[in-house]
């Protein structure tokens, strides 16, 4: 299966006239950021919770055995903690090719650590995507997780990497936590 979303992320021409833009990351673009930036601050949005309720065919899984990565769910009052990144327009080509797989721009205001705000741009995999894999027991979410593998890496790493830095940037997150547990106690089984 292949979802290929570079075309229409093309056609997002909200930050045209600017120079910079601030890019909002909650999943892997918190501790992989393996693109150009001019500066990154810790920051949160609101209305949105992470879940990993997006499939994987091309990072952490394949077509035939998805894995599972983060997304963001619309929840009222809800605060998604992450990371802003200042980058210039041209850095989309790049992102928008990593974030192929279901993922769309979306605007966005993010609140940085510290005070302050600014509008920016934030990448979510909604239900209507065909990678969506939507809801499950957090327990079948690690054991799915523990299992798969993609061009990547395991999708194991993908989870813990992302549980390490929230840690690091002192962030709570239930969800990310409930299914590191789960991960971890199915190597003892
Ligand atoms: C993000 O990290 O902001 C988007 C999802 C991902 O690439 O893991």
């Amino acid at each position: 299966m292949s979802v290929n979303t570079i075309d229409i992320n093309k056609l997002m021409n909200h930050f045209d006239s600017h120079d910079q833009v601030w890019l909002f990351g909650y999943g892997s673009l918190i501790y992989k950021a393996d693109f150009p930036y001019l500066e990154r601050r810790p920051a949160s949005i609101t209305g949105w919770t992470r879940r990993f309720w997006q499939g994987s065919h091309d990072h952490r899984g394949t077509p035939e055995a998805p894995g599972r990565v983060a997304t963001l769910v619309a929840q009222h009052d809800s605060i998604c903690t992450g990371m802003a990144y200042l980058i210039t327009p041209l850095t989309f080509e790049q992102l928008d090719i990593r974030e192929k797989n279901g993922y769309l721009r979306v605007v966005t205001t993010m609140h940085f650590d510290g005070g302050g705000e600014a509008e920016g741009v934030v990448y979510i995999a909604s239900e209507d995507n065909e990678a969506w894999l939507g809801p499950a027991p957090e327990r079948d979410i690690a054991r799915q997780i523990a299992h798969s593998h993609g061009p990547s890496g395991p999708n194991r790493d993908y989870l813990l990497h992302l549980a390490d830095a929230l840690r690091e940037l002192g962030h709570d997150d239930e969800h990310v936590f409930a299914l590191e547990h789960h991960l971890q106690a199915l190597k003892f089984k």
